[in-house]
């Protein structure tokens, strides 16, 4: 018989054994009242004397992914996490954790309270706590390094690093992989203990295994070089070795309160904030639940460029087929020997099979010829960012596809509108822009026009999903949202070098901020030449001052296109390490000679301010405009696109932080020293700042 313990925990017995199921969709969360039906579990079994055994097992798609994200910050009600993991530990009789899907964070730890654990073979661990801004508060900096050794309970801590089952019971995190029913093996499992006459094992009691100390020093100085700015790898290291070198009960104590202190603190607000916007993002405005999205098996890549190749490869890894069309066997073949080298450089580095790699590059077929694109269900327009080229191209997919396949553009800047309304399917028409390198960069800016069907949405949506992308919705726009704020920092941060300013103080400023890379470092790496040809492209757009700013040419007409050719803005040795040069600055010079600037001294805080603020004014703009649907849209754009960091939780969350009057009031001092046509406040900050509000509320 099932006696439901809680609205979300049932319990029934077979024989000696009870089984106490958890359903709380969606990701069975350790809600109020899943931790009140564990208690009352674990009560239960205590109170019978036939029964010998609990299993904890879930319903739905994972074991408990965690602490319930959505009680952070409020009055927590009893009984606690930890009371529960207490009681798990102290129990008499054993518990067998039967874990499926994602076994994550506070859902971890309760497996590591248990006696035992056995897991499907698709299972995966982790504490990823630190990805949120806080560190495991419920035992799990003690109890993994007892169970799994000090480094690898270090690296998984402090990275938030998932683990495979496989790799589980290797280390002896997991007893045992289920090959049938999770819950019948883990009934089998459990009935094979009691009858060994096997009891309770506490990882709380295990011994620390024998480590190196020096690994603390060495994780500290990688963790500061790979996740520079955050806080919580570092604390997760001070954890990790408090937590092996003191008494159980004493680390346990000073665990939860650490994790208490980070729960609190801005970098932890930042993340948990986005964690949630990138989840808000997937869902798109006036999109009905029937738009379900199409199936897409077979995708054709019109142009074998640096984009189309990338994208070709985001398919090809996703497991789709590909046909890649272009207008030379020359091309084509070059292309697909840059999709290959993708790939053997991940086979170099073990994250690539032979056998996979061979298989995606099976599904991969060349040709010149549309009339070899009729079976396929959707197409992408990768060809030069040219409204003829690219309307060309639109009018031969309209007649070479089927009429129900979906045209997707990749165009940055051009009118999509446009390019619809050409088409004879402007309902199967969207746009799906990649940022280079297409292959590794996470964010996808979706595109709908007018036109565009509910369920192409919901595909275009579902397809970057399952490219392991991170997709936004966003509207017709120049520059859509990411490169049209972009620009903004691009042109203050031009204007800052004629005004005085060097390229080293401004990449210093802005990476000192947490940009992964300075813009003129950046410059340098992407080439010159293709700066100056994105701002060939801007130049009918541009303000006199803009046009007249040009310093990107005069470093092409002086061969310096960056990195490639030795020197750009920087000066390169031999391994591509930069210094300033003075050869630059002797362009800078004449630049501001020529058009009679003196220059002057530059404070880093007007550099800082200059840059971010005319980003955030675009930004308020974008939204008021309905390009983007909502300000997390556009930190989700920035922290997974452009390096914005993400422990600032991207700049409109950080904007509230600065308070929208200061930069409101900022703007105004920019307009009268730099020009009201590029810093007057956009109407929603002058509304928000009159309101005393943030773009939050
Ligand atoms: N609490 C509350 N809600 C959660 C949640 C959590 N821990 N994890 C996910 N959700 C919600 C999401 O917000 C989303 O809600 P929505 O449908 O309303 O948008 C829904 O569950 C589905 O989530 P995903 O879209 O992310 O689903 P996926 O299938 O892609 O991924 C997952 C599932 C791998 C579990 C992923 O959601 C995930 O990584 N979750 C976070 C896990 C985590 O960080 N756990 C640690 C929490 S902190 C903790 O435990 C502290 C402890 O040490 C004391």
């Amino acid at each position: 018989m099932t006696e439901l313990l809680t609205q979300v925990v049932s319990l029934v017995t077979h024989g000696d054994i009870m089984v106490a199921t958890v359903d709380n969709p969606p990701v069975n969360a350790l809600s109020h009242s899943v931790r009140a039906g564990l208690r009352d579990a674990i009560s239960a079994l205590e109170s019978s004397d036939a029964v010998r055994a609990l299993i904890l097992v879930c319903d739905g798609k994972t074991f408990f992914a965690g602490a319930d994200i959505r009680e952070f910050g409020k009055p927590m009600r009893e009984p606690l996490l930890g009371e529960v993991i207490a009681r798990l530990d102290a129990c008499t009789k054993p518990i067998v954790a039967a874990i499926h899907g994602t076994a994550l964070g506070g859902g971890l730890e309760v497996a590591l309270a248990c006696s035992y654990r056995v897991a499907v073979a698709s299972a995966r661990f982790g504490l990823p706590e630190v990805k949120l801004g806080i560190l495991p508060g419920a035992g799990g900096s003690l109890r993994l390094p007892r169970l799994i050794g000090v480094e690898t309970a270090l690296t998984m801590i402090s990275e938030g690093k998932h683990i495979g089952a496989a790799e589980a019971a290797h280390n002896g995190l997991v007893d045992a992989i289920v090959e049938s029913d999770l819950t019948d093996g883990a009934l089998g499992f459990a009935r094979r203990i009691i009858d060994a006459g096997g009891g309770i094992r506490r990882a709380s009691e295990l011994p620390i295994p024998s480590f190196d100390p020096a690994l603390f020093g060495a994780a500290r100085a990688s963790l500061r070089k790979r996740f520079r700015g955050y806080v919580a790898p570092q604390k997760a290291v001070d954890l990790v070795e408090m937590a092996v070198a003191i008494p159980f009960a004493e680390a346990s104590e000073r665990e939860y309160e650490t994790c208490r202190e980070l729960l609190g603190s801005p970098q932890s607000k930042a993340l948990r904030h986005l964690f949630a916007a990138e989840r808000e993002a997937l869902k798109i405005d006036g999109l009905s639940a029937d738009a379900a999205p199409r199936d897409i098996r077979k995708v054709a890549v019109v142009g074998p460029g640096t984009m189309g190749r990338g994208i070709a490869a985001c398919y090809l890894d996703a497991g789709l087929s590909v046909v890649l069309i272009g207008r030379s066997d020359e091309s084509l073949g070059k292309a697909k020997g840059a999709i290959a080298r993708i790939y053997e450089s991940a086979l170099k580095r073990g994250s690539l099979s032979a056998e996979e790699m061979e298989s995606r590059l099976s599904r991969l077929t060349l040709t010149q010829f549309y009339d070899d694109l009729a079976d396929v269900d959707l197409a992408v327009e990768a060809v030069t960012e040219q409204h003829d080229v690219k309307a060309e191209v639109f009018r031969k997919l309209d007649a070479a596809l089927r009429d129900d396949a979906i045209i997707v553009t990749n165009t940055s800047f051009l009118d999509i509108e446009e390019l619809a309304s050409a088409s004879r399917r402007p309902w199967n028409v969207a746009g799906m822009h990649f940022f280079n390198p297409a292959h590794v960069m996470k964010l996808v800016e979706n595109v709908r026009a007018s036109h565009s069907a509910p369920d192409v949405l919901a595909t275009i949506t579902a397809l970057a999903r399952r490219l392991g992308k991170t997709p936004v919705m966003v509207g017709r726009s120049e520059g859509f949202v990411a490169n049209r704020m972009l620009s903004k920092r691009t042109r203050e941060a031009q204007f800052l070098l004629e005004e005085g300013a060097s390229p080293a103080q401004i990449d210093r400023v802005l990476s000192g901020f947490g940009f992964p890379i300075g813009p003129f470092a950046l410059a340098d790496l992407a080439g010159m030449d293709i700066m100056a040809a994105a701002r060939a492209a801007r130049r009918p757009r541009m303000s006199d001052r803009e046009k007249s700013c040009n310093i990107v040419d005069r470093l092409v007409a002086a061969g310096r296109l960056g990195q490639k050719t030795g020197a750009g803005y920087y000066r390169y040795d031999e391994k591509r390490m930069a210094s300033p040069d003075p050869g630059t600055d002797e362009i800078l010079e004449a630049h501001r000679r020529d058009r009679g600037i003196a220059p002057r001294e530059i404070s880093d805080d007007e550099i800082l301010e200059r840059c971010l603020y005319a980003m955030i004014n675009e930004a308020a703009k974008i939204l008021e405009e309905g390009a983007a649907a909502r300000p997390g849209d556009i930190d989700v754009i920035w922290t997974s696109g452009f390096g914005f960091p993400p422990y600032l939780g991207g700049p409109m969350f950080h904007a509230d932080q600065i308070g929208i009057r200061t930069i409101k009031e900022a703007l105004d001092r920019y307009s009268a020293l730099v020009g009201r046509e590029y810093f007057q406040p956009a109407p929603l900050i002058e509304r928000l700042a009159a309101e005393r509000k943030g773009f939050y509320g």
